[in-house]
């Protein structure tokens, strides 16, 4: 996601849109830019890098302005460089556009563009909508609200919008649809953001924009809104911003790691988007289509990642097993590298990585490739190491994760693996049309059922007291839920530095079993599945040697509810689907448990959000 920021009114833009652009950029920060309105035209000024980056080349500029946008960037299409940046221009350089989504079909409208002679100066989604809209004045002979409005009745995709004409130098046009989008009203001068934090410091009163608004914004003049969906003026009323700034950075969250668990909904749906069509019964992910007969035939996958990204993997291995019938192998990328490992131009390497320079896994990547290898990467970061290291991949659209702990990464690299399951086990057969389409219709309703999963946080912060003065947790999972074990054992332990251990159910009758006693919290994933009467049983284990259980199952559990000290319901779904929803609550608990602690949750010790060391 990134951040969008524009002004207008009787004070100098530049230094409102840096000073915004800095407050925005835990939304994104791989490029940054802005366009100024001046007499001469408009100033375009951006670069890869940082928002101090884009200060800096700006210091030498003539940035004196009363209008402007800017934008900083968390690239989806586009690898992060200055021509990917924006603003975008159009071709006649009297437009400039700033963007925050994602243009599901803008393979489309490229093609009828360039097709109708226009020149594309980035790699990026985002600029077909400047020559979309520059296309639309010059057919159409409307004003340039209007044909913002006709060509975004094109767009499939996300979009918040700011737009800057030459024409029309103390004007803004804005447009909202799935991203966010605020107007802060001032003394006759407005204030736009993609969240309060840009707009706080001036005004506390704010407009935010509904989907299919388009907005015109003008000093001395009162805003204009409008819908796409039905061509009439809209009253969009004044509402306080009620935060302070600080807060507003994470979203009103008290910290960024809850802040991303809360994104998880939108990440899965994000991952989704324009991969998976349930009403036209297809799942395509752009990225391996070339290497989909190479993966459909190999002889066997074998993923190799770090931490969070490993288990992401591990549930990645069940997925395909299940569904495309391949042999899986999941090595740690850090062990993978150093023992000589048997890998053969018929194999599939998956590497995972949420920022794309984990040294290990990009090791393993390179090693991969030297043995014949082919290599295919999920990761969240554009442009990454990783990104530019694999043959192909799929990205994971979860928006920049600043927590040390990862969360919506996860659940994220586990909806791209599902959907990569499903598309090479759909094209081979290795599925029925039935299950197939279970599942995807049961995919789609997974960004529902995390809502309702986040609605227990209240009732998992009390569950939390129980663990603050413990020393040491276990946590037992079977089938594709045994890598969430491991996952939620690693969120306890790495924020609030209880130790913790996942474990398979059943194994814990071969050793780990002697730890248990009344001191020991033991966090069963007891959802239905094929053992869940094994489950119930390993249950028993722990009670019997007066273990407390604190248990994860499916809504309306008995029995299992019955025999638990602590007990979280979550909605039911597909056996296969479930470490999407199951993991939510252990992400929680490890949060509130590292709150009550008095741990620092965004930056736990010994911690760094990336390892680009060995
Ligand atoms: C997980 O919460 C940790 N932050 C860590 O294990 C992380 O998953 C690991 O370092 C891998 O990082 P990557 O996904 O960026 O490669
Ligand atoms: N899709 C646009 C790009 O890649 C915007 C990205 C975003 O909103 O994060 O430039």
């Amino acid at each position: 996601m990134c951040g969008i920021v524009a002004y207008t009114g009787c004070h100098e833009a530049y230094p409102i849109l840096i000073k915004g652009l800095k407050r925005l950029e835990y939304r994104g920060y791989d490029s940054a830019g802005v366009a100024l309105s001046q007499p001469e035209g408009i100033a375009l000024y951006k670069c890869r890098g940082r928002v101090e980056d884009l200060d800096t080349l700006c210091s030498s500029k003539n940035c004196e302005a009363h209008t402007g946008i800017g934008h900083t960037r968390w690239a989806t299409h586009g690898e992060p460089s200055t021509q990917n940046a924006h603003p975008h221009l159009s071709e006649d350089g009297k437009l400039a556009l700033i963007h925050n989504g994602i243009v599901e079909n803008y393979l489309v409208l490229k093609k009828e563009l360039v097709s109708r002679g226009y020149h594309f100066q980035s790699d990026t989604d985002t600029e077909v909508l400047v020559h979309l809209i520059q296309d639309t004045l010059k057919n159409e002979q409307v004003s340039l609200p209007e044909a913002v409005k006709i060509a975004l009745s094109s767009v499939v995709g996300t979009y918040a919008l700011a737009i800057l004409s030459a024409d029309e130098p103390d004007q803004l046009i804005l447009a909202k649809k799935g991203s966010p989008l605020l107007i802060g009203v001032g003394d006759n001068e407005y204030f736009i953001g993609s969240d309060g934090a840009p707009i706080v410091e001036y005004t506390k009163k704010v407009v935010y924009l509904e989907d299919g608004d388009v907005a015109v914004v003008s000093p001395n003049k009162k805003m204009v809104v409008m819908n796409i969906n039905d061509n009439r003026k809209k009253r969009r009323y004044l509402q306080e911003l009620e935060m302070n700034l600080d807060q507003l950075e994470k979203g009103g969250f008290e910290h960024y790691m809850l802040k991303e668990i809360f994104e998880q909904p939108k990440a899965i749906r994000d991952s989704m988007r324009g991969r998976l069509n349930v009403r036209k019964d297809v799942v395509s992910l752009g990225g391996i289509i070339e290497y989909e007969t190479k993966m459909m035939n190999a002889r066997r996958f074998i993923i190799v990642a770090c931490g969070t990204s490993w288990h992401a993997g591990t549930v990645g291995e069940y997925l395909f097993e299940s569904l495309v019938r391949i042999p899986v192998e999941v090595e740690y990328a850090s062990e993978c590298r150093y023992r000589n490992p048997l890998i053969y131009e018929d194999d599939v390497v998956i590497a995972i990585s949420q920022s794309g320079e984990t040294a290990d896994t990009i090791a393993a990547v390179e090693l991969a490739k030297q043995k014949g290898a082919t290599v295919i990467g999920i990761c969240n970061v554009v442009g990454s190491t990783l990104a530019r290291a694999t043959h192909a991949g799929s990205y994971t659209h979860a928006g920049p994760e600043i927590g040390v702990a990862s969360t919506k990464a996860f659940t994220a690299q586990v909806t791209v693996l599902t959907l990569m399951a499903l598309c090479l086990a759909r094209r081979k057969g290795t599925i029925s049309l039935s299950d197939y389409h279970q599942i995807i219709n049961s995919l789609e309703d997974i960004p529902a059922k995390v809502e309702q999963v986040l609605k227990l946080n209240g009732q998992i912060a009390e569950f939390a007291k129980f663990f603050v003065n413990k020393t040491n947790a276990i946590y037992l999972g079977r089938g594709i839920n045994y890598p969430v074990a491991l996952e939620g054992a690693l969120k306890l332990k790495e924020i609030s530095y209880i130790h913790a251990e996942g474990y398979p159910s059943a194994e814990m009758k071969h050793g780990p079993i002697a730890l248990i006693d009344e001191e020991m919290p033991v966090v069963v994933l007891a959802t239905e599945q094929e053992t869940y009467e094994k489950t119930v049983s390993n249950i028993q284990e722990v009670i019997a040697r007066k273990g407390k259980i604190i248990s994860i199952v499916t809504k309306g559990d008995k029995l299992v509810k019955e025999m638990s000290d602590y007990c979280i319901e979550i909605p039911e779904t597909l056996e296969l689907l479930t470490p999407l929803i199951s993991c939510v609550p252990l992400q929680l608990l490890a949060y509130h448990v590292a709150v009550l602690r008095g741990c620092n949750v965004d930056k736990p010790r010994n911690l760094a959000k990336s390892v680009s060391v060995e």
